[in-house]
């Protein structure tokens, strides 16, 4: 008797110290990445994806990486989404963590080698790596962001660079889209919830395109933008090019991984 309570004590101990696995509420595994977000150092030498920092964390605590990736997802495609709030924080994590890329996007650099340089609007920019880039190449560029931190390394790169462009800190909804003001709008990468396609990514953004004008995007976004475009049968609309396919995400992400990469350019016939 006493021999099976002393197994009993042992094997509730084991329990209580292994990694709690199911039977968190999604509310429960966003309070442990608030906590881990603010607790964990900036330093990121390897310049390694959010996702992995926090997958090996979590891995490192005993949990299983099938376990460590189910939390990841209950993070970022349904806790995130949830408000202006989860949303801010965290994007802002992922730039204080200096995770996400530096170097521009392949897509644009070749798209714009052929275009003569004018406005151009690099929405949620991030750090800025776009920007700087368009910038470089002669570009008057504006971008905005929601995340602060984005926005501050979009601005500390620019004035590392000697480059000059605007960096705003405001969300899709909140921004001046104007009127016939861009020869270029990007979206690298971006994310929108469904009030912003129906609000901004609409009438709104295409009015705000300058004839003869053109959008370079890839990324997931793209496929909610071209849905939601073309139905509006808007005159001088024409889909130069899109495409889907099963590559290595090189210019999002931690570059080793292979996923869904979709591209999309759009003209507005002048
Ligand atoms: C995957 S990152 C891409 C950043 C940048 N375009 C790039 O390619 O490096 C998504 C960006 O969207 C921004 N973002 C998320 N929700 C936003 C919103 N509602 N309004 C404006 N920016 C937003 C984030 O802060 C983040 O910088």
């Amino acid at each position: 008797m006493v021999q099976r309570r002393s197994w009993l004590a042992a094997w509730l101990a084991l329990a209580a110290c292994a990694f709690p696995v199911r039977g968190q509420t999604p509310e429960e595994i966003w309070r442990e990445f608030v906590e881990w977000g603010q607790k964990r150092p900036r330093e990121n030498p390897a310049r390694k994806s959010m996702m992995d920092l926090y997958v090996e964390d979590l891995v490192g605590r005993g949990a299983s990486e099938e376990e460590a990736r189910r939390r990841w997802k209950v993070i970022a495609y349904e806790m995130r989404p949830r408000s202006r709030e989860n949303n801010q924080f965290f994007w802002d994590t992922l730039f204080r963590l200096r995770s996400g890329p530096d170097h521009p996007l392949k897509l644009l650099v070749e798209v714009v080698k052929d275009l003569k340089p004018g406005r151009a609007l690099d929405v949620a920019m991030g750090n800025g790596r776009n920007a700087a880039f368009l910038a470089s190449a002669g570009w008057q560029v504006v971008g905005y962001d929601i995340s602060p931190e984005a926005v501050a390394l979009a601005r500390q790169r620019a004035e590392s660079l000697g480059v000059r462009y605007e960096a705003v800190e405001c969300d899709h909804r909140q921004f001046d889209y104007g009127r016939e003001r861009w020869d270029l709008i990007v979206f690298s990468y971006i994310v929108a919830d469904e009030p912003d396609m129906q609000e901004v990514f609409g009438e709104r953004l295409w009015n705000s395109l300058r004839p003869g004008g053109r959008m370079v995007c890839e990324g997931n976004f793209c496929e909610k933008l071209i849905r939601r475009l073309v139905p509006l049968d808007l005159p001088g609309f024409r889909l130069e090019r899109y495409s889907d396919a099963e590559e290595l995400r090189e210019d999002w992400g931690s570059g080793a991984t292979k996923g869904r990469v979709i591209r999309a350019i759009v003209r507005k016939d002048p």
